[in-house]
């Protein structure tokens, strides 16, 4: 999507991809990282989310990246966290002491600024993206990380047909086609999940599968 349609979302405060509580895949299959607990943790498209608390929780070292500024400053209020701001080249720096947020673009994102990462988390990045850009958004994810490092990514997959997204349907081929040059690929888990989800029920969506996967930076 372009830059201009989230920034409406944001303004509009149409947010319905904000979850209250951390994902149950996050806290489910985190462990199986086997992350020391001072790892640093790559967050891309990270808006907001609650997951980047527990990562913190972890003893983490969380790091985010976000396009949008109010997303970033909702974070840091609706946690009381206390930040600091510089800017580092075009994206903004906001810090506290285990969470470092750079509002900007993804795509122009300085590599030195991921270069310690061991892990990462997307969870609702990769589906963020429209199938024309999801393999240029995955590419730059792959150019971010350093080889070795690794991550949960978290999908939803239903019919395309039946609503236009986002979020955008990604099925486990279209993982196993465009991730595998770059990333070793483990499904853990595939969750029935259109119960919890009224736009899909309400739009009568057939089905909505969220899926774990596992993965390695080749
Ligand atoms: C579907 S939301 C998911 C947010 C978060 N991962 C979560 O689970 O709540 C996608 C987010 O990506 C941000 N975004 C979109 N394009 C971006 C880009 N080019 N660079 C950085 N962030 C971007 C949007 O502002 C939005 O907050």
């Amino acid at each position: 999507m372009e830059p201009g349609f989230w920034h409406e979302k944001w303004h509009q405060q149409q947010i319905g991809f904000h979850q209250q509580d951390i994902n149950p895949f996050l806290v489910k299959y985190w462990q199986r990282l086997a992350l020391p607990e001072d790892a640093k943790v790559f967050v891309p498209l990270c808006g907001k989310s609650l997951d980047m608390c527990f990562l913190a929780e972890q003893g983490h070292q969380v790091i985010g990246c976000e396009l949008n500024e109010l997303a970033v400053q909702q974070f840091f209020s609706d946690n009381q966290l206390e930040m600091t701001q510089t800017t580092v080249g075009e994206h903004q720096h906001y810090q506290t002491e285990q969470v470092s947020l750079y509002q900007g673009d993804i795509f122009t994102l300085p590599k030195s600024i991921t270069q310690d990462v061991t892990a990462f988390y997307d969870r609702a990045a990769l589906i963020a993206w429209p199938e024309s850009m999801r393999e240029q958004y995955a590419k730059q994810l792959a150019n971010l990380l350093p080889r070795g490092s690794v991550g949960l990514l978290v999908t939803l997959d239903y019919p395309q047909e039946a609503l236009s997204g986002p979020p955008f349907a990604v099925s486990p081929t279209w993982v196993d086609v465009h991730l595998t040059d770059d990333f070793e690929i483990q499904a853990l888990a595939c969750q029935d999940v259109l119960a919890d989800n009224p736009r899909f029920v309400k739009r009568e969506v057939s089905w909505l599968n969220e899926a774990v996967y596992l993965l390695k930076r080749k």
